[in-house]
């Protein structure tokens, strides 16, 4: 992007468009220091307070800077380059991120190891930047005592408190209030579908395995919506459509929200996908509608049930697996109980922390 000036107006051009950037929005951006707090970049002037009618009585490029006078008198040099990035728009952090799609053939992908001050670290990033690509990672060697669990949390971003509490142990028990503390195998799922917004992403530590069955299971959501897109356009485009009422019934909160089964960003691209067939209920449409809904949703169903699609592998004490709810499906094989103990404790981070740290990382970085 190049600046120019004509006439104490700016103009930016991107090779085929040129067009004049508002003074209002330049007088907006101003950073010297009785303007812009330099620790926060807050600023400190509220701008819905200035006159409308800002214009530029002089403007002038002095190397990688913008020096302009507003006529409202005050004086700027603004840093070009910043105005570039804002010109783009976009997060790039996340987005130059490539989603990666994987099956039951993915090979396996890059373990990481906790150690000292590893929330800081480089490593960190590398976490950050494999679970964005691949919607999950396991750490390997993370303390088990005191419930370390909600302290990993914490070290990356905040926990996301459920009404299961600020985290929970996964464990056969009586009298269980979902299926998840049985022994019973789990099909794959997403957690909280009834919950607004659902917690985006979980973390399971395996703090004892001492039983034969009880893998853990995942299928990438993200794969299964390109594929059933490629293959089943009617039914991806069903699915993409109708709402459906989720809903969870305890003895001091009821939950219920409604959503498609595969959500779209505003651009029809991916963004989450909810899934938990005991909980969701199809409104009343027409019998002809309701025919393709069912169809598509059992389709969905058995992709996500199919072995093409799952990859299986057991958590030993002390991994953490950190996975993404809106993209990822997860599961468990059945164990017998009698066997042993197995116990994992979980909670829910959301994306604000995981991204905030990546961004963070990449700033200590350089990155
Ligand atoms: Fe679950």
């Amino acid at each position: 992007m190049k600046i120019e000036l004509n006439d104490n107006k700016v103009y930016f051009n991107n090779g085929s468009l040129k067009k004049e950037i508002h003074p209002f929005w330049l007088r907006e951006r101003v950073d010297g220091e009785e303007f812009l707090d330099k620790g926060t970049q807050q600023r400190l002037f509220d701008p819905t307070s200035l006159d409308n009618e800002i214009c530029i009585n002089k403007v002038n490029i002095k190397e990688e800077y913008l020096e302009i006078d507003f006529n409202d008198g005050v004086k700027s040099k603004i840093d070009i380059n910043k105005l570039a990035v804002e010109y783009y728009n976009e997060d790039i952090v996340i987005k130059s991120i490539p989603k990666i799609k994987w099956d039951s053939t993915l090979k396996e992908v890059k373990n990481f190891k906790y150690k000292d001050n590893f929330f800081e670290s480089e490593e960190m990033h590398d976490l950050l930047v494999s679970f964005y690509k691949y919607g999950f990672v396991i750490i390997k060697n993370i303390p088990t005592d005191n419930n370390f669990i909600v302290k990993f949390a914490n070290s990356i971003g905040s926990v996301r408190r459920t009404n299961f509490g600020e985290f929970f142990n996964v464990k056969s028990k009586s009298d269980p209030n979902d299926l998840a503390y049985t022994s019973l195998g789990l099909a794959p799922h997403t957690d909280n579908p009834y919950r607004n917004p659902v917690p985006c992403i979980q973390l399971l530590h395996c703090i004892e395995s001492e039983v034969s069955g009880g893998l853990s299971t995942l299928v990438d959501g993200y794969t299964v919506t390109e594929d059933l897109k490629s293959e089943n356009p009617n039914f991806y485009k069903i699915l993409s459509e109708v709402k459906v009422r989720f809903k969870f019934i305890d003895k001091d909160v009821v939950l219920e929200d409604w959503s498609e089964l595969i959500k779209l960003n505003d651009d029809k691209t991916f963004k989450q996908v909810r899934f938990s067939p005991r909980l969701d209920y199809v409104p009343m449409l027409d019998k002809e509608k309701l025919d393709l809904y069912y169809k598509a949703r059992k389709k969905l169903s058995k992709m996500y049930n199919s072995d093409k699609y799952r990859i299986e592998f057991k958590l030993v004490p002390k991994d953490l697996m950190m996975m993404d709810n809106y993209r990822l499906l997860h599961g468990r094989t059945a164990y017998e109980a009698k066997e042993g103990n197995r116990f994992l404790q979980g909670c829910y981070i959301d994306y604000d922390s995981t991204e905030g740290k990546l961004r963070h990382l990449k700033r200590k970085f350089n990155l």
